[in-house]
Parts: structure tokens; sequence; C-alpha cells
């Protein structure tokens, strides 16, 4: 999720390369830095802090290159501080990288028995010296590069530049996105279209296993076999405005349509198909500790959205694990004296790692003996620094101020951390190991397929625009993810939503059920329908207006409906990933359909830092 920027062409690069950035500053970063080649010799510039910071750094020093690469920072691998700030480099080799090396643990052993020296905690220097390893063996730049790529599993965007040739920018790609743009006498690369925009919009997208070598006249393509391949070049219609939300509308939107990427990216690493293990670091050698205590118990805390994907977790983790798991408001746990102690695990849940009851609960768990694992979207922040452990979630910045991609990234950690339970409790076979872990790798995939196809929002949105009031119900792991549809709603059309446990509407809310009463329902095939099926007939049978979240092909609860939205199947624990996201979109299309702020509603802040 970081931004990268190269030029290469007459001009100073300096300004193009500050420019650029700026252009991608949008999302947030906590470190920048800029590389250039002069002399037969890099000149390298980086800073801790916003781009400003760089820009600070770079006032009045006069750079003539006329080639460099760029890059801003969201931190994945070790602190957001100048060391580890793109351009890394070696003797020749300078890059940026966006994305996530795997294997980049094993690789730094080996380089360092070979003599390289590595100053950062990145995996991206990483890959610096394997380029220069196949260099000290003779390789060519560009072999030399093949050569690397080869040994890298994970994912990656990189703009290398070589210090014995101010002639070439190197670009290769594998599962995070570049785009090349095409001007007179001058070329570009960048991670996203904005940085280019205010130069060309004539771009070609690099696909996963291609390289480009930019001149100054010239791309050229190639595979990662050295074969040079076709590119077709396009021309982008978009404006600035646009092209930051990749042409979304919104921010929310695009966010949304992120998801099979950034859930892909958090299992990046973590889940070993080979081994068939589940590799979560220092957080997963705590855990392993408390499994070893008689009374182990989790106590989550988290506020909103996290919240909700603490209780998604219950569900996981108790049935999984085996481990008894409680779910808490932040802001209620501070005020009462709750019980836990040093045989309790707090998770606290947070996307932003500065929500001020969310700190106060870690500090008043720690107090009271137990220890901290976070799960938490942006490195550094207040609760990774004040947890024992941290999780981080690798959804990139958020903007959208109704959470989305963080909400889905968080239960991808949690559903990892219920498989590492049951695997050092040794609950699962290896049938069922096996099947779980597919599953997830598989995920990303049938939510992309469903986020292409899916069909039914636009009478469901148009039935939902006027209306002051809208239920949605679901039972078992399906109610948490009600009460985030509800949310969703609320908060950025500001239609009043309640979720309320579907066997729970016969204990009061059914009193609120008359003509016309839009209910939104999860009728998933899970082990609960066929009571979701009676608690629907209930209500349906009061006059409520039914809008069923079913599964795909699934006639009988077509009938049921009103209207209906159809979701792929998918395993049965991975259900809430498949139906939140219509819930998201239905919330994103109603306000959108009532013209309200999507990307900042009224009264609320992204970062919620005071009591
Ligand atoms: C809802 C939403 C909020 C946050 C809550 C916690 O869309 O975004 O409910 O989930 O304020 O924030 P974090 O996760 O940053 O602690």
């Amino acid at each position: 999720m970081c931004g990268i920027v190269g030029y290469i062409g007459d001009q100073k690069a300096k300004p193009i390369l500050l420019a650029g950035l700026k252009r991608l500053e949008y999302r947030g970063y906590d470190s920048a830095g800029v590389a250039f080649i002069k002399n037969g010799d890099f000149q390298i510039e980086r800073t801790q802090g916003k781009l400003s910071c760089l820009v600070d750094k770079l006032a009045g020093k006069d750079f003539e290159a006329t080639i460099g690469i760029g890059h801003t920072r969201w931190a994945t691998h070790g602190r957001p501080d100048e060391i580890n700030a793109h351009p890394h480099y070696s003797k020749d080799v300078v890059l940026v990288h966006n994305g996530i090396i795997e294997n980049y643990k094993k690789l730094k052993d080996d380089l360092i028995i070979k003599g390289h020296q590595i100053e950062s905690e990145t995996d991206t220097e990483i890959i610096c010296h394997l380029i220069q390893d196949f260099l000290n063996q003779g390789y060519d730049f560009q072999k030399a590069i093949r050569s690397a790529l080869k040994e890298l599993h994970g994912a990656y965007s990189l703009v290398i530049l070589n210090r014995n040739d101010n002639q070439r920018i190197y670009c290769a790609r594998k599962g995070s996105p570049l785009v090349l743009g095409f001007n007179n006498g001058e070329n570009f690369v960048a991670s996203d279209i904005p940085a280019l925009l205010s130069h060309t919009n004539e771009v070609a997208f690099l696909h996963d296993f291609e390289m480009a070598v930019l001149e100054k006249t010239q791309v050229t393509f190639y595979d990662f076999e050295g074969n040079s391949i076709e590119k077709e070049r396009q021309i982008i219609q978009w404006n600035m405005a646009q092209a930051e939300k990749s042409g979304y509308k919104h921010f929310m939107l695009k966010e949304i349509h992120e998801q099979p990427r950034v859930i892909a990216d958090t299992l990046l690493g973590r889940v070993d198909l080979e081994k068939m293990n589940i590799w979560l670091d220092d957080a997963g050698r705590l855990m392993k500790k408390f499994v070893q205590k008689p009374d182990f118990h989790i106590h989550v805390v988290a506020c909103g959205t996290s919240w909700h994907a603490g209780m998604v977790a219950r569900y996981w983790i108790e049935n999984l694990a085996k481990v008894p798991v409680s779910v808490e408001l932040s802001s209620e746990f501070r005020y009462r004296q709750p019980l836990v102690g040093e045989n309790t695990l707090v998770v606290a849940i947070s996307q932003s790692g500065e929500t001020a009851d969310t700190l106060a609960a870690i500090r008043e768990s720690k107090k009271m003996g137990a220890k901290v694992l976070s799960i938490c979207n942006v490195i550094e922040s207040s609760i990774p620094r004040e947890s024992d452990v941290t999780i981080y979630t690798h959804a990139g910045p958020e903007i959208g101020v109704a959470s989305t991609k963080a909400f889905t990234t968080q239960i991808t950690v949690l559903y990892m951390m219920a498989v590492k339970l049951a695997l050092q409790k040794k609950l699962l076979d290896d049938q069922d190991i096996q099947d779980r872990m597919k599953a997830l790798v598989e995920l990303p995939n049938i939510l992309k397929t469903f986020l292409r196809q899916y069909k039914g929002l636009d009478m469901m949105t148009e039935y939902l625009r006027n209306k002051e009031h809208c239920y949605f119900i679901g039972r078992g792991i399906q109610y948490p993810i009600i009460l985030e549809g509800a949310l969703k709603l609320k908060e950025i059309s500001y239609i009043h939503a309640d979720g309320y446990a579907g066997g729970e509407m016969k204990h009061g809310p059914i009193a609120l059920m008359e003509d016309g009463v839009p209910v939104v329902a999860t009728l998933l095939k899970d082990d609960l329908y066929d009571k979701m099926v009676s608690n629907v007939q209930e209500i349906k049978s009061r006059g409520a207006f039914i809008m069923g979240i079913i599964t795909q092909g699934d006639e009988d609860t077509k009938q049921l409906c009103d209207l209906y939205l159809e979701v792929p199947e998918a395993s049965m624990d991975l259900l809430p990933f498949v139906s939140v996201l219509p819930l998201q979109l239905l919330a994103y299309y109603v306000a959108d359909a009532k013209g309200t702020d999507i990307d900042q509603p009224r009264n609320l802040a992204k970062s919620v830092t005071v009591e």
C-alpha cells in the first residue's frame, strides 16, 4: 500500500517526483524518500514523517538528475523511521517496493551468511542485496533482477535503478499495481494513476509476472523469463479527483472493492499451505503460552465496527479452539471492575490504533496483569505501542470514515487466530486443517467474483432510500454481521437502523412490524437457516417487507423474500465475509441515492482520540 513514482526524460526529476508523491499523499503515509543517479553514483534522501518533511529536507538542494524514483511508505515490516524508509539500496542497486515478501527472513539469513550488510528491518532491502548478489556473480542487470524475482515469495511491485546506467528504469510486478505513463521524450511509472495524470493520460498497466524497462524515448515489456511482450496503451479520461478514487465515486466504494486484494495481503506470509500452518510470529508465540494455562480465556475490547469483528471472532474461537471468549465495548470495560488477570489474553481490535477508549481498556488490562494482543491497521500507532504483541491487518490506508476493508481484514486475522489456537491445542485433524486453509486462500477470489457480478441492489436501494427506519436480522455468526450492516446504514444514510438476533424478535421488536416495514435478513444456508426462515415468516405475516441476503440458487428462499440478493457459496465459517459485502454496498448505494456526504458523514471522525 505504498506510493511509487519514477521518471526518466529531459526535465529535472526532483520536482516531478515530489509532485507525483504529493498526488498520492491523500492516502496518508509515514515516511518518504527519493533516489537519483548522478555521475555514476546514487543520491538518496529519505525522511520519517509526511511528505512535507522530505520536501523540507530537499529544499535548496539542486539535483541535476533527469532520472529518479520516489516512494511514500505505509509501513508493514519495520518501524516507520528513516532507516526503514525507501528507497533501499546495495552497492549497485537502488529500488522502491510496494508489497510484502513472505520469505524475507530466510533470504536475509542467507544473504548475511554471504557477507551482505543489511541495515534496515524491511523486507525491501533484501531485494536490493539479492539482485546485487546476482550482479556479483557476473549477471547483467536485467538477468540479475529476473533471477532475484524467482526467489521472492509474496507480492510486489518494484521500480529499480542501476548505479552504472542512467538511461534506464526497471520495473516488475507480481500482485501490487504499477502503471506506466508515456509522453514525448519522457516516461513515467507509478503505483497509481494520480501520480501521472498531470503529465500524460496515455498509460499501460503492468500485469502480474511482467517487467518493463523505461528509457527516455521508449518502454519495452518483458515476461519474467525475459521474452519481450506487446502491451496495449490506454487513454485515461479521469480527472484528478476521480483518479484518486481509482474512478470510483467515493473512497468508501473504492475500499469496498479493494477487499479481495487486502484480504489476500493480510493472509500473505501467514497461511502456509505447504506446512499446513498459520504463522503469527510473536502473537503466535504468546498464544502458545496461554493455551498451556488451565483457565485461559480471551477478552476482546473494541469499539464500533471493530467490536463487531470481535463478536464474529467469538463464534470461531469458541467453536474451533474451545477457548472461552467475552467481547466488550472498550468504553464499558474501562469503567467497571472486569475480572481479567494473568490467565486472560486481552485482544484489542482497532483500525486506527488511536481509539481513546480502547487504549484506556488496554492500560486497565495491563494493570490487572493481563497480556494484550492487538489487531491493528496503522503501524506504530498508540495501541500497538502499548500492546504486548500486535498482528497488523494489511488493509492499507482507509479513508472513508465508515469502516469496510478494515473490518474484513480484522476478521481475516481473527479467523487465522482461531485456527492457530485450534492447531496449538491439537483440536483439528489433517483434513480439517487442509480444508480450512484452502478455503481461506480461495476466499479473495470468491469475493472478487461477487463484486463483479452481484445483482439486485438497485431495487433494495429504491425501496429503502425514502424510509425512516430499517431493521436487520440474522442469527448465529450472522448476528454481528447484521449489526455491522445496520451500523453502516445509519452512519452514512442517516436512516435509523437496528439489528436484532432473529430469535429475539418475539421478545419485543416484533411489536414494530407492520405493513411495509423494511427488514434486511441474512438467510444463508448455514446450520441456523431453518430457524431464520421461521423468524422471517413470523415477521412477514405481520407485514414486514423482507430483503434477503440469500445463498446463490436457493429458489425456496427467493419465494420467501420480497427482494433478494444472492451471494456465492463459501465454507460455513467464512460466510460472514460473503454476507457483509452486500450490506456494505446496500448502505453505500442508499446513502448515494440520498446524496449524503458518504466519505465524511456528519458528526463522525475517522479516529476517535477523545473519550
Ligand atoms: C464504523 C466505524 C467506527 C470504528 C470505531 C473504532 O464504520 O468506523 O465504528 O469502527 O470508531 O475505531 P478503531 O477501529 O479505529 O478503533
